[in-house]
């Protein structure tokens, strides 16, 4: 084998194979017909490497030096050209997508459905708002809490009669569910000296059946004013303020007595139908009036359990549903639809 190589056979071959493959080269028309060509002709079993390999065999080294050197500038320059045609092959793929697909850059973005505030949600952070600008602090409930907090420290000892009023989730190792917001009253009224303005949103939860007006599970909004000299005309005119800017209206608002453990005097308060203005119709029961509330000035008990003095001090504290505040805002009729996860429902807000 020796023998047949020689230093001219060699330059020839080597001129032979830069012509075949410049030729192939402009033939290929993807990336990978060109990934093929550049393994046969630059791979280790290529003719060009077999031709390296043969340069040794030469016996005058002014030859090797001559085939040498013509090996390497064909090999650089089948590079050249592969890497040419590669760039040329890619810019003709892009110019052909872009050609069909243009991009236009003035079209208005695509909507992308990616949900919205609960209409709950909405209306508590409604509520925080007109409170804070009223001077109300916020202070959020406990979920689960103890029976001095659900029930003692606001005037319901154990085995009053008054704790039937609330249909309690209890906890395994007696702890509950909270029934109502005013869990929060005696943790406010300790850690804070008056003038006290806090409200407590939060969700609360009682063991009863549900129907258009009552769920299992529905949001508070409790509110505790203490200060010198506070009393119900004090609880009504902030109430009325409250109201008439949820309502986006001027409302008024009436007490009636009723009875709460933990207020003395304790009552509802109702509202002038907003859907009549007061006229009376099917929701207010003509009427005229609408019960919103519980309410009342805070019991002396409740005061003295959070070691504020009741003969300077008096407050008051109410607890409304913000779910009834919305079905009257919307004129809903059903209070289910809120947890129902009707999307047409929830669409709406
Ligand atoms: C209470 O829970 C008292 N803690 C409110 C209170 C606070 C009175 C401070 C005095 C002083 P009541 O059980 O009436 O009271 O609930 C208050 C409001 O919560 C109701 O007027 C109603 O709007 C809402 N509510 C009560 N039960 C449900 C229920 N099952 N589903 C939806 N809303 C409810």
């Amino acid at each position: 084998m020796a023998d047949d190589i020689n230093k001219d056979n060699l330059l020839e071959h080597i001129s032979d194979i830069v012509n075949k493959y410049s030729e192939s080269l402009k033939n290929t028309k993807d990336l990978a017909s060109l990934n093929r060509l550049e393994i046969s002709t630059l791979g280790r079993k290529s003719e060009l490497t077999t031709i390296l390999k043969q340069i040794k065999d030469l016996k005058d080294p002014q030859e090797k030096k001559a085939v040498g050197q013509q090996a390497n500038f064909a090999k650089k320059s089948i590079e050249d050209l592969i890497l040419k045609r590669r760039d040329s092959i890619k810019s003709d793929y892009l110019a052909g997508v872009e050609s069909k697909e243009k991009i236009d850059v003035t079209i208005p973005g695509r909507r992308i459905e990616t949900g919205h505030i609960h209409p709950i949600t909405q209306m508590t952070q409604l509520c925080e708002d007109i409170f804070m600008r009223m001077g109300f602090d916020v202070c959020y409930p406990y979920a689960i809490d103890d029976d001095f907090h659900n029930f003692e420290a606001v005037n319901i000892p154990p085995n009053h009669p008054a704790r039937d009023s609330w249909d309690t989730f209890w906890t395994e190792d007696d702890q509950i569910a909270i029934t109502h917001t005013s869990s929060m009253q005696n943790r406010i009224l300790t850690s804070s000296q008056p003038p006290i303005r806090v409200i407590v949103p939060g969700r609360c939860f009682r063991n009863e059946a549900t129907d258009a007006r009552h769920e299992h599970t529905f949001t508070q909004i409790e509110g505790v004013y203490v200060d010198k000299g506070i009393n119900l005309t004090h609880m009504l005119g902030v109430l009325k303020e409250f109201f008439s800017k949820f309502y986006e209206r001027e409302v008024d608002v009436k007490f009636t007595p009723d009875y709460f453990p933990f207020v003395e005097p304790g009552g509802m308060m109702s509202l002038s139908c907003i859907l009549c203005n007061g006229k009376g119709c099917s929701v207010c029961k003509k009427t005229g009036w609408l019960e919103i509330l519980g309410c009342g000035m805070i019991h002396p008990k409740v005061l003295e359990m959070a070691n504020i003095d009741s003969n300077t001090y008096s407050g008051f504290a109410w607890g409304f549903g913000v779910e009834r505040l919305i079905m009257l805002k919307y004129d809903i009729n059903d209070i289910r639809y809120f947890y129902s996860g009707n999307l047409d429902f929830l669409k709406q807000f």
